[in-house]
């Protein structure tokens, strides 16, 4: 049995290995097994994280943010069926499964990315994240999850940049268009 790993050590591990350097390679080796490891761990988890949003489908719970909105940990769920579109984050992204099975899709820009408004994407790959498994998404990458199981999900999500002080974008597959996007974090 693995000692216990709080959110307190896991934010504490996360500032050296943030302050030691910044590439994104080095910060997902070495934060992924963490994140993997807070997320086996359930001293953190709430009863309400197993609520989502009844007209959304979606809640997002802040477990962690500094003071300058750097280093978010997050948990989120959602309810069957329910999911994000295509979205990136402006920041790195590292996501873990806790319960249940989430399907992410990850893709890749064709645009020129000289309208802000317009862009066309194409899926590149698609995968499904279980308890463990992780996700990591560089800065600018781009992906959607949705909730194909019978019961909630949750996730932990661990960004650079609290995702509503970055400036990101949600993505209209078919319309091929790109919006600002901020989402409602309890
Ligand atoms: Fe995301």
């Amino acid at each position: 049995m693995q000692e216990q790993y709080s959110v307190a050590q896991y934010v504490s591990d996360l500032r050296r290995i943030t302050a030691e350097t910044k590439d994104e390679d080095e910060i997902f080796n070495q934060v992924g097994p963490l994140a993997q490891r807070l997320a086996a761990d359930d001293s953190w988890i709430e009863d309400r994280f197993f609520t989502p949003d009844e007209e959304t489908g979606f809640s997002a719970f802040l477990l962690h943010e500094e003071e300058d909105h750097n280093l978010a940990v997050l948990a989120a769920s959602w309810t069957p069926g329910m999911g994000v579109g295509p979205h990136d984050h402006g920041t790195w992204a590292i996501v873990v499964g806790v319960q249940g099975s989430e399907r992410n899709i990850r893709y890749k820009r064709l645009d020129d990315r000289n309208k802000l408004d317009y862009a066309e994407l194409e899926i590149k790959e698609e995968s499904i994240a279980g308890p463990g498994d992780l996700v990591c998404i560089r800065n600018g990458g781009i992906h959607s999850v949705r909730n194909e199981s019978d019961n909630v999900t949750l996730s932990l999500h661990t960004y650079g940049h609290h995702v509503n002080y970055t400036t990101r974008y949600q993505y209209d597959l078919e319309a091929r268009s790109a919006s600002e996007f901020k989402v409602d974090v309890k």
